[in-house]
């Protein structure tokens, strides 16, 4: 039997979702729901399923085995409440949501109902980051530099405003923050400055931090620095995280997180390139637990992608007083 999935939100990453479990097989789509009519279409042309603009209405027609939320940061809330009510276990995008107030609300009905609830943190399924995991666990890292330098903002309907996307530190580098909580633990408190927005004149409707730079001290003593930024036309370094414990020296480099780790002594180095169909990954261990009705393989669960929202809420936080704030 096939499991019946509906997504809420068409767009990018939701397009990226429906073609990876399309690859993996056994599933059907049954709903499609979003608020751009035209990009409906074009998704129901593509993948099937029968389109809503909303989410309640799809979930009580259509009762799928699992809903995939791909909304901006901003349009988090009436979905997941939506699936809580009909008990649809879902998978949710990161970041889980803008705000604290929301991801709360959310998360009590998670554990009041008992569905499981996923994050779309993907990069914990890759085989480099279980591998220094796993060396970390014996030989904790104490210096942590981290980040996501791209170009000059461009145009999107939603991603370069803070008050829709939440900045670049919350929308988009939260996957090194998520990663930096899933290596080295649960962080204790933040120090975070944004530049001047006048680096990024004559990008237009731009209200995001076109450069930050978070220090953030780790409950294990360890200290990270996370740096994000949209200012440059000449480009940017990417996605990148270097970790340094006494024994080791990994360096994560790329969107898909190719690793290179150094022993100490320098003589033994060890390679991992990152998966290229990360999606898949991600999306199979999903599937797999919403057949067997446990999330046994989930790597990324919704309370624990709200710890890392806290992280860029206090990082924001700190950005508009100038102070360090506590992770809570
Ligand atoms: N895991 C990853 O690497 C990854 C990659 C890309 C995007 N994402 C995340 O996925 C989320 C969506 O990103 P995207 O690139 O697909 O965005 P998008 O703009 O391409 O698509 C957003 C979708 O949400 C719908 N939508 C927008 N506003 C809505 C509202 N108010 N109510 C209901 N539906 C609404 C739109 O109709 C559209 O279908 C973001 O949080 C982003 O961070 C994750």
């Amino acid at each position: 039997m096939s499991v019946k999935v509906a997504f809420i939100g068409v767009g990018g990453i939701a397009g990226q979702h429906l073609s990876s479990l399309r690859t993996i097989g056994g599933t059907e789509i049954v709903g499609l729901c979003g608020v751009d009519k035209k990009r409906l279409a074009k998704r129901q042309a593509e993948f099937g399923g029968e389109t809503f603009t909303d989410p309640a209405a799809m979930l009580k027609a259509t009762r799928p085995d699992t809903a995939f939320i791909c909304l901006p940061p901003f349009a988090h809330g009436a979905a997941e409440l939506a699936c809580l009510r009909y008990r649809v276990p879902f998978m949710v995008e990161k970041p889980v949501a803008i705000d604290m107030k929301t991801a709360k609300k959310i998360l009590s009905g998670v554990k009041r109902t008992g569905v499981m609830a996923a994050a779309g943190y993907m990069s914990r399924y890759r085989a480099g980051i279980q591998r220094a995991r796993e060396l970390l666990s014996r030989d904790p890292a104490g210096l942590i530099c981290g980040g996501w330098v791209g170009g000059f903002p461009g145009k999107h309907p939603w991603l370069f405003q803070k008050e829709k996307s939440g900045g670049q530190l919350l929308e988009q580098t939260t996957h090194i923050v998520d990663l930096l909580r899933y290596l080295c633990g649960e962080a204790e408190s933040v120090s975070c400055y944004a530049a001047d927005r006048s680096f990024v004149r004559g990008a237009r409707g731009f209200t995001a931090d076109c450069a930050s730079a978070a220090a953030i001290k780790m409950k294990s003593g360890a200290v990270a620095n996370i740096t994000s930024a949209w200012l440059s036309k000449a480009g940017g370094t990417g996605v990148y995280l270097t970790l340094f414990s006494r024994d080791h020296m990994i360096e994560f480099s790329g969107w898909n997180n190719d690793v290179r780790i150094t022993h100490a002594g320098g003589q033994h180095v060890e390679q991992i390139k990152g998966e290229t169909n990360i999606f898949e990954i991600e999306d199979a261990a999903w599937i797999k637990a919403v057949k067997n009705g446990k999330p046994t393989g989930v790597l990324s669960d919704y309370a624990d992608a709200v710890k890392s929202l806290a992280i860029s809420l206090a990082a924001n936080e700190s950005m508009a007083t100038g102070k360090p704030v506590k992770v809570r």
